[in-house]
């Protein structure tokens, strides 16, 4: 089998952090959410992966995962260039398919038990496609199928206005080589994209085999600033153990900490579950829980708490910085004393001061 990441979109829900990079490449507990994603590929012994790149900074996905050998497996980059849809994406991947079965996975989704067992189905099941499907409480926001009182998928529709069913369609996509048989038969929908949901149903009315499992456990779609902050929070809380390779002096951990190689924490509170990555300097600060901070940044006299601070990053006498997602290079400092709580959504290279 081979895997498709799917790396385009523009992000608008995630301004203004996607004017500085793709939203799949904000870190969540310091890695960036499409690293899940191909780590999750690996683990089902994937070994060749297309990452599908669109107009937002491209050039930054290259640069990260390079030929994909730091990860051990080979990556061809497809550009996709203006979004327009999934099953567009797809349909540019025909040659490096060839005669493979294929997983197709959207970058910023990320499972909780990951994807091997639906794989296993899909390959037992000899299905020309299988879907994964979740209940949610907002289906307008997602593709949604249909099924009958035995079980059976009938129709798949992209986001209704109407309602049609609670199951939405996950960005998790198996097929064989016949997806490409039926992918030129699609039209555009009304937002002007090929619609993977169209293509599914296509192979359905055409008689092709599609299935679909449910998805246990939690499942995210890391599109707005809430989703990632409480994702990040979610990973943090199971799967960070504590492990600390920097120096701490005078300072007090408690919890489950990850610290940095090279990092230094002085004068401190860290509480866990929290991640500081290396290089990093936090002096009479208080940090956690549900935090992330990346590699070199410094953090002086600050307090933070349920956020996520990316690169070199600087943060001054902040008394009560929350719920925020800050960019990288980014200089946030308080003038005054003040101990409202400040939540903030700001880019790379922003400078705030309060
Ligand atoms: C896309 C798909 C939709 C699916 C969703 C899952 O939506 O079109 O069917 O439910 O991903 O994340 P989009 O991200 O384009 O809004």
């Amino acid at each position: 089998m081979k895997g498709i990441i799917l790396h385009g979109g523009q992000g608008t829900r995630l301004r203004p952090l996607t004017y500085a990079g793709p939203k799949q490449l904000i870190p969540i507990a310091n890695k960036p959410v499409s690293q899940y994603v191909l780590e999750d590929l690996i683990s089902l012994g994937i070994k060749e992966v297309a990452i599908v790149l669109g107009e937002t900074f491209p050039e930054l996905v290259r640069e990260y995962y390079g030929d994909g050998s730091r990860f051990g497996v080979k990556i061809t980059y497809i550009n996709q260039g203006r979004a327009l849809g999934i099953a567009h994406a797809v349909s540019l991947c025909k040659d490096f398919v060839a005669e493979d079965d294929f997983v197709v996975y959207l970058g910023d989704n990320i499972f909780q038990h990951g994807i091997a067992k639906y794989a296993s189905s899909f390959v037992n099941g000899r299905l020309d496609s299988m879907i994964l499907l979740k209940e949610v409480e907002e289906p307008q926001r997602f593709g949604v199928a249909k099924l009958d009182g035995n079980g059976k998928l009938l129709r798949l529709v992209e986001k209704p206005k109407e309602y049609v069913s609670n199951f939405a369609v996950v960005g998790v996509y198996f097929f064989s080589p016949s997806f490409f048989r039926i992918v030129g038969k699609l039209k555009p929908s009304w937002r002007n994209e090929l619609e993977i949901t169209d293509a599914i149903q296509l192979m359905t009315d055409d008689g092709y085999k599609v299935g679909y499992s449910l998805v246990d456990g939690w499942w995210a779609d890391t599109g707005k600033k809430n989703d990632i902050l409480a994702l990040n929070a979610t990973i943090l809380d199971e799967r960070i153990q504590s492990r600390i390779d920097g120096k701490t002096l005078n300072s007090r951990i408690e919890g489950r900490v990850r610290i940095g190689e090279g990092t230094i924490i002085e004068n401190s509170t860290v509480r866990g579950p929290a991640i500081i990555g290396g290089n990093t300097r936090v002096i009479n600060s208080h940090i956690g829980p549900y935090t992330s901070i990346g590699d070199s940044c410094i953090i002086t006299r600050s307090s933070i708490e349920y956020s996520i601070i990316m690169d070199n990053t600087s943060i001054e006498e902040i008394l009560n910085l929350e719920e925020s997602l800050v960019g990288r290079n980014a200089k946030i400092k308080s003038n005054s004393n003040a101990k409202k709580s400040l939540k903030l959504h700001v880019s790379d290279y922003s400078e705030v001061e309060v």
